[in-house]
């Protein structure tokens, strides 16, 4: 199995429930390893930046309005298969419809409000731990 990195975040629903403990819990329970994290207030510019993929869609503007709502804690998780494993962890984007548990099947208060975001792919995730950490910041 290949040793890869993925990008996580932990959203401003699940800061202001003061959960980031038990949600990194759940990583470190099957075996990721929290490599980088840092919590930060996104700008709206920033959040418009980070999922400018979905801005056509009908839900951008409340997803960038809820994103910038709280605090969020950005961090790269590591392990085998990081983000196919990772979104294992997480469940599906609608907590309706996420296997039992999962983190958002525990904790999502909606598929807006999902407590956390993991990167689909190899690709992007090398894409999205570039756009919040510098090569320092990351161990090698
Ligand atoms: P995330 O994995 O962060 O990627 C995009 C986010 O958009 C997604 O999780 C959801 O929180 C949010 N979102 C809000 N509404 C929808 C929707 N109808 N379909 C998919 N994602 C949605």
């Amino acid at each position: 199995m290949a040793v890869e990195r993925t990008l996580s975040i932990i959203k401003p629903d699940a800061t202001r429930r003061n959960l980031t403990g038990k949600i990194n819990q759940r990583f470190e329970d099957k075996g990721l390893r929290i490599i980088a994290q840092k919590r930060l207030a996104l700008s709206r510019a920033q959040a418009e930046q980070f999922y400018a993929v979905h801005r056509e869609r009908g839900f951008f503007n409340d997803l960038v309005k809820f994103m910038t709502s709280g605090p969020v804690v950005v961090q790269v998780l590591e392990g085998d298969n990081a983000v196919a494993a990772n979104r294992e962890i997480m469940g599906a984007t609608n907590p309706a419809n996420a296997a039992p548990g999962t983190i958002r099947k525990d904790f999502a208060e909606s598929i807006e409000a999902n407590s956390v975001h993991g990167s689909d792919s190899a690709d992007n995730a090398r894409a999205e731990i570039a756009f919040f950490f510098s090569g320092i910041e990351l161990c090698p």
